[in-house]
């Protein structure tokens, strides 16, 4: 693998497959539409927007394979599918360079706006002619640590939770690593799905957070109309088969309370 560009490698999951690179010693570029994004030295970036296509030439010269994060769920329609079509092509056929895209395990189960998005994403990388390798993964700890934060501070004294949800996260620490594994292996097409270890209510995951962190509150769940926490209740989230991460709710509650990630 020579030089691998990285779409969203300023996000949650773009840095640390890009921090997961540089310590491997792999030439990194980035794309990013900030202008001064904060991104791990050694790492080269490259300013433009997959919307305007701007920069993306520049970012794709001598690159062997494209891990491709970037993403906005409040804007899917221009960053994920005008962005994914204006990536495709910018990549030149001659090169042959392998596109990895990460996908959402429940994609293609349900009709919920931004899952629908990203399966038309897939097909249009399916139908484009580049080779291609897509792996779906369930929710990233990071995920359900946010929805807690949120919902400790929305209701501070008597915290209400919804109901019925449940999860099957994983570490972005793991999903990074296989996406970098399958970057440099030949294109897979669709991979199955790659998910956590455990399969839990989000009344556990709350309960277990509280514990870690030793935290006192008055709360309980109720029936919270939400289409996202209906999408999470309806279990195409769940995958018992592929519980491929081996990195708990516990184990990442620990790292994140003594302040490793
Ligand atoms: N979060 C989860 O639980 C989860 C689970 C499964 C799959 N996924 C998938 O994993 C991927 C990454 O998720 P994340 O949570 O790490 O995302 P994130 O932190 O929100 O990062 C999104 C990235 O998209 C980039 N971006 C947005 N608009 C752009 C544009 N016009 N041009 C270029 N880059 C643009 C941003 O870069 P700049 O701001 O630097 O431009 C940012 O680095 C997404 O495809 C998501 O669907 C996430």
């Amino acid at each position: 693998m020579n030089n691998i560009l990285i779409t969203g490698g300023t996000g949650l999951l773009g840095s640390e497959i890009v921090r997961q690179l540089l310590a491997q010693g792999k030439r990194v570029a980035i794309l990013s539409s900030q202008i001064k994004p904060k991104v791990a030295s050694g790492a080269r970036v490259f300013h433009g927007s997959l919307v305007s296509g701007e920069g993306l030439a520049d970012a794709l010269k001598d690159t062997t394979a494209v891990i491709h994060c970037a993403s906005n769920p409040r804007g899917f329609q221009d960053t994920d599918i005008t962005g994914t079509k204006n990536l495709l092509e910018a990549i030149d056929p001659k090169q042959a360079t392998h596109l990895v895209y990460i996908s959402i395990a429940g994609v293609g189960k349900t009709a919920y706006p931004y899952y629908a998005a990203k399966e038309r994403v897939e097909e249009i990388i399916q139908e484009s002619g580049v080779p291609y390798t897509i792996l779906r993964t369930t929710q990233f700890y990071q995920f359900v640590y946010n929805l807690i934060n949120v919902a400790l501070v929305d209701g501070y004294n008597d915290v209400v939770i919804p109901e019925g949800m449940r999860f099957q996260p994983v570490d972005l620490s793991e999903v990074a690593a296989k996406l970098i594994s399958v970057a440099s292996d030949a294109p897979a097409q669709l991979l199955p799905e790659f998910a956590g270890p455990e399969i839990m209510t989000y009344e556990n995951m709350f309960a277990r957070y509280l514990e870690v962190f030793n935290i006192t509150r008055n709360w309980k769940t109720g029936p919270i109309e939400n289409p996202r926490f209906d999408l999470f209740r309806s279990g195409v989230n769940i995958f018992p088969a592929n519980a491929h991460g081996k990195i708990t709710w516990q184990d990442f509650l620990q790292k994140k309370k003594a302040r490793l990630i």
